[in-house]
């Protein structure tokens, strides 16, 4: 299996496979890998002919510094389970200073205000981070297709916006979130969760759930106080928001009209931070 940790090496290698016109499939990830990363080398894997996936965890959109310093790094174990999936997958995990080359910061984006909802209101800077490190990734990869995960729904939109904006001829696919049995999404932040904590935090998902059934008959005002008072009954989560957001433009929705919406969520359990969504409708 190739596990390349510098960018030229990567790129060098890639370049036969480019000019012989192969496929190439990408999965960046920040490692700690679980079962909904493999789902995403699988899809590629069938989809492409070679795939490449890169383990890296990306300082700039890290608003919390607390939360960059826990975030885990596994990349021994990562490297075992892409193996297990399948041996041809290469890996991709550079050093921050191979990735930015002593200029840790973040190019400013406008996505057309996808960027100001939600998880970029709470954190500040983070879309910037993500679209810094996903454009420069696609410039050392050129990947054919590239797959993420719909638990970031959010930042799976600022990518296709992304790839418009800087017409860069990408395939964005998105994949539906993979759930642990208990039906909490996963993510590698649930590694930070006790058993007990990550036991009930399925609590979310059931709230999220219940929201879509009462989204079908009620107002949106009404679905909201639903989950305020959810959470008001469970005081050992702390929520950061719950919008009801139109899934295209990602703004907040006061009115029910004939489009497609999505519930989001950003929530504390402890000191961990969890988000989930849904589609509505
Ligand atoms: O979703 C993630 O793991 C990260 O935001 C990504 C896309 C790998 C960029 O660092």
């Amino acid at each position: 299996m190739l596990i390349f940790s510098k960018k030229a090496d990567l790129k060098a290698h890639l370049q036969h496979h480019i000019q012989a016109g192969t496929t190439i499939g990408f999965v960046p990830t920040m490692g700690a890998l679980h079962s909904g990363h493999l789902s995403l080398m699988q899809q590629s894997v069938a989809q492409n002919g070679i795939t490449v996936v890169s383990i890296f965890v990306n300082p700039t959109q890290f608003n919390n510094p607390e939360d960059l310093e826990k975030y885990p790094r596994t990349l021994e174990a990562d490297a075992e389970k892409i193996q297990g999936l399948n041996r041809d997958i290469i890996i991709f995990a550079p050093t921050v200073d191979d990735m930015y080359e002593g200029h840790t910061i973040s190019q400013h984006y406008n996505f057309d205000g996808l960027e100001n909802q939600m998880e970029g209101a709470h954190r500040p800077g983070h879309f910037d981070g993500v679209g810094t490190v996903v454009k420069k990734l696609f410039e050392i990869v050129q990947p054919t297709r590239a797959y993420f995960g719909e638990k970031d729904f959010q930042q799976l939109q600022i990518v296709k916006k992304l790839v418009e904006k800087e017409n860069m001829p990408i395939q964005i696919i998105g994949c539906p979130i993979s759930r642990e049995e208990s039906g909490l999404a996963m993510s590698s932040r649930n590694e930070r969760l006790s058993a007990e904590e990550r036991h009930g935090a399925a609590f979310i998902y059931q709230v999220l759930q219940e929201a879509r059934t009462r989204f079908a008959q009620e107002s949106i005002d009404s679905v909201k106080s639903y989950v305020a008072q959810e959470f008001k009954a469970h005081p050992e989560f702390v929520p950061e928001y719950f919008e009801i957001a139109d899934e295209d433009t990602l703004i907040p929705a006061t009115l029910k009209e004939n489009r497609k919406y999505r519930a989001f969520i950003a929530v504390f359990l402890g000191n961990v931070r969890l988000i989930d969504n849904i589609s509505l409708n």
